[in-house]
């Protein structure tokens, strides 16, 4: 957490509208088990699942425990702990788009001067609207309530406003937290860290020295069970509006003059308000869509994007997006921020590279070797390491690049289990904390960059660039940076 708002509550309620759905049990039960084993809940938290289906509270018990101990690591799972959580824990048949459900659903809650009513919106963004409103007329919209929202956040600009709208009807804007997990990750935290509490990067932290920046978050999963979502979102919407563009700020934002919600916000916007628009033709120069095709991950088979259930057998969905993105701002004109994402990727891994510039002038060697270089690796592994020039062992004087390696999972805590995003973040809504959270006009300036690259493969219509699952993405991703001088580094 980055602030202390405001005194953790000693009583909360959690509704978990979805709470059959993935992301209710493979992330936030999971995550709920975690924070109740380790004692980090208030004491008095009740956690209550809303789903349309009819079960009984004991199917439900079964249902969430089969996921938790699948989720949870087996010496982190234990049947007493389970029993214990699953008193925290109930179900309850509503249909949330049914005003008649909410009162129902709120003669099942306890009502406190201080106790905190979390409302999780794990459901599709078409019953946003509604569940706000009908929270309003049941009067579960008070001062002491909050309400959790996860992408996607809308479609476009005009849909992300829509939401927004309808949800500041009934919230005010310091009770609403549009979720973004990668802001919940330990190492992109550890990002803030690493550039606002060492002297060392910031000066050189700016045109004058970097060369270029790359962002990637690939995975080798493919679309699993969520065809029927992604197939309307792809890679763009599904990771690059949220996931990556919340990386570029805060690799690029200025350093905020508080360390709260409204400071760190305030400069992830103007650097969203400072990219540089790409629109119409420049799709083609500086944008790359892709397709997977069928290959091979870890040794096995695995389908075309078009075989994938619930996905259009001509889909023209693209699975994979590289970019160069330019921030019109005095600390970055001319630097390039190239973002790659994509499924069925060679590889899963998250990282960072600064690329710096060579030496200004080369007193050893031709000049022509690698230059320093950081590379934070947010996952699988959480690594920041800075690649300096050394001397080549014997004689002469040659250079050869050697590594300052940080593994941040065994210098912070040996041993120690690392908290999951959703468990900070979770923490951060009970306790009011919205440092971590995408604000409305971070959103909407979001879309507002998104949206003419959508519209621009549209008017020049291009099917995505094939590439095999399990590749590094179409050759085109390679294009885009060797037509500079540079390479994606792996
Ligand atoms: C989600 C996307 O937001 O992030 C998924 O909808 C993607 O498509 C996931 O797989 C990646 O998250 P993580 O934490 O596994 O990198």
């Amino acid at each position: 957490m980055m602030s202390e708002t405001s005194a953790f509550p000693l009583s909360c309620d959690i509704l978990v509208f979805g709470g059959t759905g993935d992301l209710a049990l493979h992330k936030l039960l999971p995550a709920l088990y975690h924070l109740h084993r380790e004692e980090r809940l208030p004491a008095d938290t009740r956690i209550l699942a809303l789903a349309r289906s009819q079960r009984s509270q004991e199917a439900y018990l079964a249902l969430a425990e089969r996921h938790c101990r699948a989720q949870v690591a087996r010496a982190d799972f234990s049947v007493a702990d389970w029993q214990s959580f699953a008193t925290r824990l109930d179900y309850l048949a509503m249909d949330a788009s049914q005003s008649a459900d909410f009162s129902r659903l709120r003669q099942r809650l306890k009502f406190g001067h201080e106790r905190v009513l979390v409302h999780y919106l794990a459901t599709a963004p078409d019953l946003f609207a509604p569940i706000a409103q009908n929270l309003k007329v049941a009067g579960l919209a008070g001062p002491n309530t909050r309400i959790v929202l996860e992408k996607p956040l809308g479609h476009s600009l005009e849909s992300a406003r829509a939401i927004n709208q309808a949800i500041g009807q009934v919230f005010d804007e310091s009770r609403v937290f549009r979720i973004d997990h990668y802001l919940g990750k330990e190492t992109v935290q550890n990002l803030l860290a690493l550039r606002f509490a060492n002297t060392l990067f910031e000066p050189l932290w700016r045109s004058a020295y970097v060369d270029h920046v790359q962002i990637s978050v690939n995975e080798t999963l493919g679309v699993e069970n969520r065809g029927a979502y992604y197939d309307h979102a792809g890679a763009m919407r599904d990771m690059v509006q949220n996931h990556l563009l919340q990386l570029l700020c805060l690799v690029a934002m200025e350093v905020p003059v508080h360390f709260d919600a409204e400071s760190v916000r305030d400069e992830k916007l103007k650097i969203l308000q400072a990219l540089r628009p790409i629109g119409g033709l420049d799709v083609q120069d500086r944008t790359v869509r892709g397709q997977y095709g069928a290959g091979r991950i870890g040794g096995q088979e695995v389908p075309a994007y078009w075989f994938e259930k619930n996905v259009d057998n001509d889909s023209d969905t693209e699975t994979f997006v590289a970019l160069r993105a330019e921030i019109d701002n005095w600390r970055w004109a001319g630097v390039p921020f190239y973002l790659r994402t994509g499924k069925r990727m060679a590889k899963k891994c998250s990282e960072i590279v600064i690329q710096f510039k060579p030496v200004p002038h080369a007193l050893i060697g031709d000049g022509s070797g690698p230059a320093n270089r950081l590379w934070i690796r947010l996952q699988p592994e959480e690594r920041i390491s800075l690649q300096l020039m050394t001397k080549t062992p014997g004689k002469g004087m040659r250079l050869e690049p050697a590594e300052l390696d940080l593994n941040l999972a065994q210098a912070a805590s040996p041993g120690k289990r690392r908290w999951d995003a959703y468990e900070r973040l979770l923490l951060d809504v009970i306790q009011g904390d919205s440092t971590l959270f995408m604000r409305r006009d971070e959103v909407e300036a979001a879309w507002r960059w998104i949206d003419p690259i959508i519209a621009g493969w549209q008017e020049h219509y291009q099917r995505p660039r094939p590439y095999p699952a399990g590749s590094n993405g179409p050759e085109q991703a390679q294009m885009l940076l060797e037509l500079q001088g540079r390479r994606w580094l792996e």
